[in-house]
């Protein structure tokens, strides 16, 4: 069977020749080869290469040297047309079933090749020609040199109706085969006619350098359309090839970088500017058959986009493009230019090193992403949170990789993390950087060394000598001896249910303590919640412990004084854990603050004795003591834990 040289192309740029030798041969990478032990001869010693760009491999010991296809015959054993046949499979390509006018037709597209570089060459000779003034003008106007005009082979298209098609005519090409190549415009009626006229041509080559379409750019810009292209044909399929990857593609290797920017006098630009690793689609998004060329060269191209609203539109569309094909160590990296400049404008009004710092600025995929879904939502309610988490890991299940996809969540876990923390702590610089920028770590004010001065005994508002007993309550209840129950009882919770911390840190760091030790151990708590992102009670006691907190610890959790309060322990739903730490956390706040009133009630009435004031006096102890004697189970809830309401 005969294959089309075409397609057997196509399969040799498809496929990764080191994955198909890798698949027999352990290949071990070294700089833009890889090598290991021949397959056909023995040795101890690799001399068995293989060059991924070239798409070859050769044995520096026996000579042995060949392609992918060649590997499967003669390491495998396949016969060749099974050796096509696999890695036509591998490559996605449709086996082609060859007739005899298959044959004829694939000979005829072989000569399309030849009637477009007989075009390229006559669209530079009438550049370089008399009706090629202007252009050169327009040329030198864009600062392009002589040499980057040869290298680019640009040429002119004079602005006349048949002039190509004459001068083709003239080398004995059909008019057909000019109509094939599209070259020529056939109307329903009438002669045919240059597609190109008036036109800066820009050829366009496929990976092996052979032309196999032109663009087309208008001087004045009066012009219907800026660029005209080929239209699709037998040579050319727009989402299948990338403006300039013959030339860019050894630079791409050498650099191991590769710069995908919007239109080709961008590229040109870039070329000149010695960034030569640059492509463009043509005149498309970018599809997925082109992303999947740009990897095999480079594990992270950049992509460049124009900054008004169209370009950061196509780079979401890129964006999205690429997210299903993201892979371990496979991504993209996005450059959004100035607004108002294109990579062409910014070499050429501020030179290389300002294009090469927008390189070295350069988002990645991830970052972009959360740029782009973070962007200008509301998290301010509940509800809203959620549905934004909810959009987030949404768009996360478009990564087919797992373990990428993998990485991500945890990745956008932390950072909705960071985004969804409660507003106070924002403010204080915790809202950093995400995690690409090398921005901020939580170190700052809040760090254990700071933490003291804002949360420490000193800010204390109620003296820990704050004994109310000389206010003679009742005889078995000292107010103060009840606080410091209900702060142990709020302690005891958080202990259990640290998850209370992601609503409730600052009410917990707003609870005045009277007793040091409960305080400090608080404060450790509050700094440790608002250093990591989440928090379970196996980390609060490790910390704990190593913070020199043993016995207390102990003497909390395991005294028998609290078991009645069974919200406090860690078989008690969240829900009923949350009802109940409020009631105690409302219950304590009310005794200070009836404790405070009472202090002053009492000076006040020291130095002034009159009725109306130990009327007052009465009536706050018995508030006080109703608040803090009473202990009676807190009834309404606790049936999500299963607590049977007993009456
Ligand atoms: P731009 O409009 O950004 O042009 O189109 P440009 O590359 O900056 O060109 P100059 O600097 O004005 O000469 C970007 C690309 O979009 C395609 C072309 O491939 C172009 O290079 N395009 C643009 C078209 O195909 N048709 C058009 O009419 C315009
Ligand atoms: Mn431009």
């Amino acid at each position: 069977m005969r294959f089309p040289p075409t397609f057997l192309d196509e399969i040799r740029q498809r496929v990764s020749i080191v994955d198909v030798v890798g698949r027999k041969v352990r290949l071990i990478k070294k700089g833009r080869e890889h090598s290991g032990l021949c397959p056909f001869h023995n040795e101890k010693t690799p001399s068995f290469t293989v060059v991924e760009e070239k798409g070859f491999y050769h044995c520096f010991g026996c000579g042995a040297h060949g392609d992918a296809i060649r590997f499967l015959t003669d390491a495998e054993g396949l016969p060749f047309p099974e050796a096509v046949e696999r890695l036509a499979g591998e490559a996605g390509l449709q086996m082609p079933q060859m007739t005899p006018e298959d044959i004829k037709r694939e000979e005829k597209r072989a000569s399309l090749y030849d009637v477009m570089e007989a075009a390229a060459v006559w669209f530079e000779g009438q550049l370089k020609g008399m009706a090629g003034e202007a252009a050169r003008d327009y040329i030198k106007g864009r600062a392009l040199t002589p040499e980057t005009v040869a290298k680019f082979r640009l040429g002119f298209a004079p602005d006349q109706r048949t002039a190509l098609k004459q001068a083709l005519l003239s080398r004995n090409i059909t008019e057909d085969q000019m109509v094939e190549a599209g070259l020529l415009i056939k109307p329903d009626s009438g002669e045919t006619y240059d597609r190109f006229r008036g036109r800066i041509i820009f050829p366009i080559a496929d990976r092996a350098g052979r032309i196999i379409a032109f663009g087309g750019r208008a001087m004045d810009k009066e012009a219907k359309a800026k660029y005209l292209n080929s239209p699709e044909t037998p040579l050319f399929h727009k989402g299948h090839n990338l403006y300039n990857f013959h030339l860019a593609r050894k630079a791409a290797f050498d650099k191991g970088q590769l710069i995908v920017a919007e239109g080709y006098m961008d590229v040109i630009a870039l070329s000149q500017a010695g960034f030569e690793q640059a492509v463009a689609p043509l005149g498309t998004a970018l599809t997925e058959d082109q992303l999947r060329i740009l990897w095999k060269v480079v594990p992270e191209p950049f992509l460049c986009f124009d900054g008004d609203q169209a370009g950061v539109r196509a780079a979401g569309r890129a964006l999205d493009r690429a997210l299903p094909m993201i892979q371990p160590g496979q991504s993209l990296q996005f450059v959004i230019m100035p607004e108002g400049q294109d990579p062409d404008d910014l070499v050429r009004q501020q030179g290389a090193a300002a294009f090469q710092n927008l390189l070295n600025s350069a988002k990645p995929l991830a970052q972009l992403l959360w740029d782009t879904l973070s962007e200008g939502v509301l998290v301010d309610t509940p509800e809203r949170k959620a549905g934004f988490e909810k959009s987030v890991f949404l768009k996360l299940s478009d990564i087919e990789d797992e373990q990428v996809k993998t990485f991500y969540q945890q990745d956008y876990r932390r950072r909705l993390n960071e985004l969804l923390r409660p507003q106070w702590q924002k403010q204080n610089g915790q809202a950093g950087a995400g995690p690409y920028k090398g921005g901020s770590t939580r170190t700052g004010s809040y760090g254990r060394g700071g933490r003291k001065s804002k949360f420490g005994p000193a800010s204390r508002l109620i003296p820990a000598e704050g004994n109310l007993s000389s206010t003679r309550l009742g005889q078995s209840v000292s107010a103060e001896s009840v606080t410091i129950r209900l702060d142990e009882l709020l302690i005891l919770t958080i202990l259990h249910h640290p998850q209370l911390l992601v609503t409730h840190l600052d009410d917990f760091q707003g609870v005045k303590m009277a007793d040091s030790d409960l305080d400090s151990l608080r404060n450790e708590i509050v700094a440790l919640a608002i250093e990591l992102d989440s928090l379970d009670s196996d980390t609060i006691r490790q910390h704990l412990l190593e913070k020199g907190y043993e016995s207390l610890y102990i003497r909390l959790t395991q005294s028998d004084s609290h078991r009645p309060d069974w919200f406090a322990w860690p078989d008690a739903n969240l829900q009923d854990a949350e009802t109940g730490w409020l009631q105690v956390l409302n219950r304590q706040r009310r005794i200070h603050q009836l404790m405070r009133q009472l202090k002053e009630v009492e000076l006040d009435v020291s130095q002034n004795l009159t009725e109306e004031g130990f009327e007052r006096l009465k009536a706050l102890k018995e508030e006080l003591e109703n608040a803090a004697g009473n202990e009676s189970e807190i009834d309404g809830y606790g049936l999500a834990s299963g607590r049977v309401m007993t009456t």
